[in-house]
C-alpha cells in the first residue's frame, strides 16, 4: 500500500476530547479523505485511534507525531495502520520497519532524504514544508532526487495545498486546517465534512 496514494490530503488531527474521535472520522471519510493521521500529542490520542478504528471501518487510521519505539508499539497496539514521525533518527526507523505498518519517515534535508533513500525508503513525509521551502524546495529535490515522493506537512494550507501537489515528487500533502480546534469542540462535522470535500476535490 503506497501512503501517498490514499487520497490527496491526509488530515493531521490533535483530538483534545476523545468524544469527538468517531464523529470527526466520519466527517473525514464522508468528505472524501479516509487516511487520518491522529497525532500523539494528547492525552487521548491511543483512544482515539482505537475508537476510529473499531467504529469507522471506511477510515485508514494511523498515528502521526510518533518519536520512539514506545509509541509506535503503543500505536499500532491501539489499531493504527500506519505511522507517520516529523523527522528520523535511526532507532526510529528501526522501530517503524520492524512495526509490520506501512510508514513515512519525516526528512527535509537533502542529505537525509539520501540516507532514507539509501535504504530503499521513496515515500517521505516533508517537514516543516512550509518553513523549509515549501513548493521551491520540492521543487529543486525533484532534479537529483526523481525517484523520491513526498507528503509535504507543516504550513501547508488551503489556497497553497494545490501548488504542492502540482509537483511531480509530491503523492499528497498533510495539514490540519480540516479539523479546526472549534469545529471539533462544537460538534460541527457539517464543516468538517465540506473542508474534507473541498480539499478531496484538490485533485
Ligand atoms: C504536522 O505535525 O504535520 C504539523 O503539525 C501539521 O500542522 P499544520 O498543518 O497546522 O502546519
Amino acid at each position: 500500500m503506497s501512503l501517498l496514494n490514499l487520497a490527496p490530503v491526509i488530515p493531521v488531527v490533535v483530538i483534545e476530547d476523545v468524544e469527538t474521535a468517531v464523529p470527526m472520522a466520519r466527517a473525514l471519510v464522508a468528505g472524501g479523505l479516509p487516511a487520518i493521521e491522529v497525532t500523539l500529542r494528547t492525552a487521548g490520542a491511543l483512544e482515539a485511534i482505537a475508537r476510529i478504528a473499531a467504529e469507522v471501518p471506511d477510515a485508514t487510521v494511523g498515528a502521526g507525531t510518533v518519536r520512539t519505539a514506545a509509541d509506535i508499539a503503543a500505536a499500532v497496539a491501539a489499531g493504527a495502520t500506519f505511522l507517520v514521525s516529523p523527522g528520523t533518527t535511526p532507532a526510529l526507523l528501526e522501530a517503524m520497519a520492524g512495526s509490520g505498518v506501512p510508514y513515512l519517515p519525516g526528512a527535509t534535508t537533502v542529505s537525509e532524504v539520501l540516507a532514507l533513500a539509501e535504504r530503499g525508503l521513496k515515500e517521505l513525509k516533508f517537514f516543516p514544508a512550509e518553513a523549509a521551502g515549501g513548493v521551491p524546495y520540492l521543487k529543486s529535490l525533484a532534479g537529483p532526487l526523481p525517484d523520491v515522493r513526498f507528503c509535504p506537512t507543516g504550513g501547508v494550507r488551503p489556497d497553497t495545498a494545490a501548488s504542492y501537489l502540482a509537483l511531480p515528487n509530491v503523492g499528497c500533502v498533510g495539514g490540519t486546517w480540516l479539523t479546526p480546534a472549534d469545529a471539533l469542540a462544537s460538534g460541527d462535522w457539517a464543516r468538517v465534512e465540506k473542508l474534507a470535500a473541498e480539499a478531496a476535490a484538490l485533485r
